[in-house]
């Protein structure tokens, strides 16, 4: 017998219940449809008073649907088609077709099949399967031994859904080579080898990042070779995720909480989701940087909309995603100015400029335009003329009348450290060293008069800038009210109220 894939079909029904090779209406007392000819279903003038088109359209139905379902297994195999329709495999030798027909060799001509006449008989689990609609009663027995092989050569399996009168035959063999996989010694080779070499590739450089985060793991990450992200999360091809950091010293975690809070006001906004609540989170956050060893830095975490697809909206993913990693660096507090000039890359509006999103492409812009024109970072002023705030810092300004003066965070990111600041600050007005502290919208043109100005965030925590636009600011050194700010700043990073101490083992 010729090796190749078995397709078992049976005739369709027509409406009086019969299946259509049965129907009374089209015997003639010979069984075999219409007198002395060769039955054919096709040719009109041989069925009598049998709804042709019907049982024409639903041939079409059964078998094209077969044929394409089962094509990816079908194409370049062999197939034998079973069909209790006794007349169908007159089509290959018939002289003349009819469009219906020529149609129908147009669609055949690709797949290898030949079609074969089989009995009713033989053909009660194709009937029980194909006629389900007509028979509501539980049918149960064991399938003929030669179709439970070809079922099981196709890999196929017949699978209940709810309740007996909806079977479906579906292919398991994606399923059964995922569980073989899991099993398959080679395979396992194949992923220590991919793994190794992730492995060396980072023993060659220093581990920039003793430990990560990951929801999509499930937990802390200490080797840099499982350090990744899947390529189908939306923050990595959509940029639907949100992002904060916190600063790292001296083994405690500075302003985690206000952080924290602009984090999920910025995953609101965002309309990303989070997998574990706020205390959750946090507590991830201090066990990771526990886990990591390392005492100075910083933490960065995102909020995702999560892996699953490449489409623009997340409602395909299981779930949004929370990842988080600790970065070692050596940082101190600044002393030194620094040039700064007006940026020409379009500001972000105020949806996205007052929400901590992943899309810093304007911001990476805008400091590279800033480092080709030999200045540290860039300012951005908005249309009206109001300065707005640096690539990833806010700015502020000491008026000629000794007034401490940031711009209103309305269309910018409320920074945790120039917020700090505005709350460090009465001091030196206490102190008789400023006159006042404030925001408001302030012009490039003012700005520029001021006689200090800043670039103030995580880290600096305040950088003096001396010229602004080729235009000194003051005198054009680094001014002492900026330096008491500053120092101001740091202790409190280093003993202030709001710092997390890490528990490290
Ligand atoms: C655009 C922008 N503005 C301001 C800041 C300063 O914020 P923070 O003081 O919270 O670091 C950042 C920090 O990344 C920023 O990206």
């Amino acid at each position: 017998m010729e090796e190749g894939i078995r397709i078992i079909i049976t005739a369709p029904r027509t409406k009086t219940g019969h299946y259509a090779n049965e129907c009374p209406e089209a015997q003639n007392g010979n069984g075999n449809g219409s007198s002395g000819k060769k039955p054919n279903p096709f040719n009109r003038g041989q069925v009598n008073h049998v709804n042709v088109e019907e049982v024409e359209a639903q041939l079409d139905a059964v078998i094209v649907h077969a044929l394409k379902t089962w094509r990816h297994f079908l194409i370049g195999n062999h197939c034998e088609v079973y069909t209790d329709h006794k007349s169908l495999k007159y089509i290959f030798t018939q002289k003349e077709l009819n469009l219906r027909q020529r149609r129908w060799l147009e669609l055949i001509k690709d797949y290898d099949m030949r079609l074969h006449y089989h009995p009713g008989e033989a053909n009660i689990v194709a009937d029980a399967l194909s006629r389900k609609s007509h028979v509501n009663t539980l049918m149960t027995g064991e399938l003929p031994k030669e179709l439970a092989e070809d079922l099981h050569e196709l890999c196929l399996e017949i699978v209940t859904r709810g309740y007996v009168a909806a079977l479906e035959i579906q292919s398991t063999l994606m399923d059964k080579i995922r569980e073989a996989q899991k099993t398959d010694k080679e395979i396992a080779t194949i992923k220590e080898k991919a793994l190794q070499k992730l492995q060396e590739k980072w023993k060659s450089t220093a581990a920039p990042y003793p430990a990560m985060y990951s929801s999509f793991l499930g937990g802390i990450i200490l080797d840099p070779a499982m350090m990744a992200l899947p390529i189908d999360d939306h923050m990595v091809h959509r940029g639907h995720g949100v992002f904060d950091t916190a600063m790292l010293l001296d083994g405690h975690l500075y302003e985690l909480d206000t952080h924290l809070d602009r984090f999920l006001r910025s995953a609101a906004q965002a309309k990303v989701g989070t997998p574990f609540p706020r205390d959750t989170l946090r507590s991830i956050l201090v066990q990771m940087t526990a886990a990591s060893g390392c005492r100075k830095g910083s933490i960065r975490y995102w909020l995702s909309s999560g892996p699953g697809d490449f489409l623009l909206s997340s409602s395909g993913c299981p779930g949004p995603a929370f990842y988080a990693v600790v970065i070692p660096s050596d940082y101190a507090q600044c002393r030194h100015g620094v040039r700064a000039v007006t940026t020409s890359v379009p500001m972000k509006p105020p949806l996205f400029a007052t929400m901590k999103n992943v899309n810093y492409l304007p911001n990476v812009l805008s400091i590279m335009d800033a480092e080709e024109r030999g200045a540290f970072a860039s300012v951005w002023v908005d249309e009206q003329g109001y300065v707005a705030e640096g690539p990833m810092v806010n700015v502020a300004f000491v008026t000629q009348g000794g007034e401490l003066v940031l711009p209103v965070f309305d269309k910018i990111l409320s920074g945790c450290t120039a917020k700090r600041m505005l709350a460090l600050a009465p001091k030196l007005v206490e102190a008789g060293l400023l006159k006042g502290v404030s925001t408001q919208h302030i012009t490039a043109a003012d700005a520029k008069r001021s006689v200090e100005m800043a670039f103030v965030g995580s880290g600096l925590p305040v950088l003096p800038i001396v010229e602004w636009d080729g235009q000194p600011i003051g005198d054009g050194k680094v001014g002492k009210l900026m330096l008491a700010l500053s120092d101001l700043l740091w202790e409190d990073m280093k003993s202030g109220p709001d710092r997390v101490a890490v528990p490290y083992k």
